[in-house]
């Protein structure tokens, strides 16, 4: 079987096990004062493991569940088993399964699999993109002003290193028709690749995150780079993708004006957050 094959299987594997706990009562732990995960987030990803591993039996995993790789490994299984699990185990139905391959610390290929729709997104590198098997659509030109723009957020920000997507978000509304916040910051990237959102964008990520969906967003012809406008690879924190080009520009040099204004705030004998929009 092909390694796209192995993983949309593993994909499909886990969101059974996935879809059919969703509703039941879950119990949730603290991974971390603002972070649940559940035994669903755990039995998925060790299907994931157990599924990639019976082809690749030599492959490297990082999982969010505790999967970590070798130092230097050559190709890394990157697992988000349960991106949402918040909305999930809410009863919220919103939340997937991410899968990329990093080959050599590069995108080599994504999977996103949403078990309540039977939506299936996938892409290998120089591949295309697809949704179930179909070319996703090309890009509908529009501008700024008619488009869905998806933020990503994370509740605490810490003294020294505020997080930028909440000053972003006051830029943003000014410039933009619509804003989203869907719980899932795969899925949010899996909607842009198929030209159901026009950007997405987030700061304070892991690369079980964003690496399937930025590689989703590459093959279907947009761009996907962090807040400093760098390509996505493993130790990428962040992201902003568009399919358009010119969203992705003007949401990057937001990021950027945001970044030096937090940077000039917490410079020592500062003293606090300036609020771009407000002023
Ligand atoms: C979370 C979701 C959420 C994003 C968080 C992620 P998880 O992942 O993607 O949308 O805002 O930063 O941690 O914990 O549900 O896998
Ligand atoms: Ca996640
Ligand atoms: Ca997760």
């Amino acid at each position: 079987m092909q390694a796209i094959d192995v993983a949309i299987d593993a994909a499909h594997r886990a969101g059974s096990h996935i879809r059919e706990h969703f509703g039941r009562p879950q119990r949730t732990e603290m991974k971390s004062p603002t972070e649940i995960v559940t035994q669903v987030d755990r039995d998925a990803e060790q299907i994931i493991v157990r599924t990639i591993r019976e082809a690749f039996p030599g492959d490297d995993f990082l999982g969010e569940e505790g999967h970590t790789p070798q130092e230097g490994a050559e190709r890394v299984w990157v697992i988000d088993p349960l991106d949402g699990t918040r909305n999930y185990a809410l009863g919220i139905p919103i939340f997937c399964v991410s899968i990329a391959l990093a080959v050599r610390g590069h995108m080599a290929l994504g999977v996103i699999y949403d078990p309540l729709r039977n939506e299936t997104f996938s892409a290998e590198l120089g591949g295309g993109a697809f949704l179930n098997g179909v070319p996703v659509r090309q890009l509908q030109r529009k501008g700024l002003n008619e488009a869905v723009v998806c933020v990503g957020m994370v509740p605490a920000q810490s003294e020294d290193n505020p997080e930028l997507a909440l000053p972003m978000l006051v830029q943003m509304r000014h410039v933009v028709a619509a804003m989203r916040n869907l719980g899932s910051a795969a899925l949010g990237l899996a909607y842009v690749a198929s030209g159901r959102i026009d950007v997405s964008y987030q700061d304070r990520l892991s690369a079980w995150d964003m690496l399937a969906g930025a590689l989703l967003v590459n093959e279907a012809g947009g761009v996907a780079t962090d807040f400093h406008g760098e390509p996505i690879v493993l130790s990428s924190d962040s992201i902003i993708a568009a399919l358009d080009p010119d969203f992705h520009r003007v949401v990057l040099e937001i990021a950027q004006d945001v970044g030096r204004l937090r940077d000039v705030a917490t410079a020592p004998g500062a003293v606090g957050v300036p609020q771009p929009g407000l002023d």
